[in-house]
């Protein structure tokens, strides 16, 4: 039996000492890239754990190219690793993903109802034999940018065809005399930026990639050639510095951003970058249009854009879904359309706000919607590996054998469209 003196103080060590332990911290995991306005992203994220008590928004940064994200992400989907909950996909991925099982189907939770508030091209990326696998979060298409006041100093108008853009640089740069001038910054590096890039030219040339429908290669139809040589002699040979062969996305924008190229292909995130007098040169001396087409073709845009997705192995399926649902809803689609990307939500291309900091959505509404996707298959993966390897050989070598080339990328396709074709075979 114990004294009332020590229930005393077993009592009073268990007031000034409360043993409820805090309440634990759920993580979810979220794999991402360095976002261009990394700032306005860290609100977002804040904003959210602010409104879900308890839970952190742990992140893992993966690389800028599409292509080495995506081995970042295939490899901890392959090894069901249940430590990443969301990711980002590229367009050109959910077919990939929802075939091998790998992402989970969200139409529970995102019903055609609230699809249709989207574009219609980024659902149908996201869609694989009937269900839809992720949320589109930005939309990506080719843009042509270029040095209105360059053009306008040399009397001439921005360019409707390739040669036209080749000969205007030319005039422009026999004329300036700037030594590090240059006529074109593109992304012709061995990654999917460079087959977005080929894609373009060879499709405003009235080529095509493969044909979807027979599942045969078409990179040795003539005009997909033409085109091939076309950038190797003419937009690389002529007018543009070699280093464009290293390039992504971030080198070739800041090539132009410094005033070194009179033209430069990017997505729509580069007019806001190009026009703030903080990180650009040129800022108020660009145009931009949709890109030139090949004399007789019609100009073609890539698709491109990232979308979130939920891992099958995540083990908060239902907290993974809340976070989606708040990074895609109106409000932080608007936020991020702010900073210069574009919305997959229809409506924002009404909103006063988004259009009166970013009048050029409005003009490039029109480029968004007729944005060429590339083939959507699950095996697009091995399909643009070949295609990387072909379009870097034959547009860095100088005197590339193209045909040869050719050949062999082609007999590769088809190889990999053969089993595609037997598995759809009854
Ligand atoms: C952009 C596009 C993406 C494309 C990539 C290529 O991120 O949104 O779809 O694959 O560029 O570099």
């Amino acid at each position: 039996m114990q004294s009332p003196c020590t229930v005393l103080i077993v009592l009073a060590t268990l007031i000034s000492f409360p043993t409820r332990t805090p309440a634990k911290e759920i993580q979810l995991r979220f794999v991402t890239w360095r976002p261009e306005a990394a700032w306005v992203w860290d609100r977002v994220i804040a904003d959210f754990e602010a409104e879900n008590p308890g839970v952190k928004i742990v992140r893992e940064v993966g690389p800028h190219s599409s292509t080495e994200f995506h081995d970042l992400v295939t490899q901890k989907l392959r090894n069901r690793d249940p430590g990443m909950d969301v990711f980002f996909m590229d367009v050109i991925w959910p077919a990939e993903f929802a075939s091998a099982g790998w992402t989970l189907p969200l139409d529970r939770f995102f019903p055609p109802s609230e699809q249709k508030e989207f574009l219609p091209a980024p659902i149908q990326a996201n869609t694989y034999q009937g269900r839809i696998y992720g949320v589109p979060v930005f939309i990506d298409a080719g843009l042509l940018y270029y040095r209105k006041d360059l053009l306008q100093k040399h009397h001439l108008p921005p360019p409707r065809t390739w040669p036209e853009l080749v000969a205007n640089a030319k005039v422009i740069l026999a004329k300036e005399t700037d030594p590090h001038l240059t006529g074109f910054s593109g992304q012709f590096k061995q990654y999917e930026g460079l087959v977005c890039n080929m894609m373009e030219y060879i499709l405003s040339n009235g080529g095509s990639l493969w044909d979807e429908k027979e599942l045969k290669s078409a990179l040795e139809l003539p005009r997909a050639k033409q085109a091939v040589v076309f950038v190797r002699d003419r937009i690389i040979g002529e007018i543009s510095h070699r280093g464009v062969l290293a390039y992504q996305e971030p080198e070739s924008l800041a090539l132009f951003s410094e005033g070194k190229a009179i033209f430069h292909r990017n997505w729509p995130y580069a007019w806001q970058a190009v026009n703030d007098p903080r990180k650009s040169k040129i800022s108020g001396k660009v145009g931009m249009r949709p890109l030139p087409a090949f004399p007789g073709g019609k100009s073609v845009a890539a698709l491109g854009g990232w979308q979130l997705g939920i891992s099958r192995f995540s083990r908060k399926p239902e907290l993974a879904w809340k976070f989606v649902a708040f990074m895609t809803g109106r409000e932080i689609q608007k936020r991020l359309a702010l900073t210069g990307l574009a919305p997959t939500r229809k409506g924002l291309y009404e909103d006063a706000d988004i259009i009166g900091k970013n009048p050029q959505f409005k003009s490039q509404l029109e480029t968004f919607l007729l944005a060429v996707p590339r083939p959507r298959t699950p095996v697009y993966s091995p399909l643009s590996n070949i295609m990387q390897r072909y379009f870097s050989s034959a547009v860095a070598i100088p005197a590339s054998d193209v045909d040869q080339l050719a050949r062999l990328a082609a007999r590769d396709t088809d190889r990999v469209l053969d089993l595609l074709r037997e598995k759809s075979r009854p």
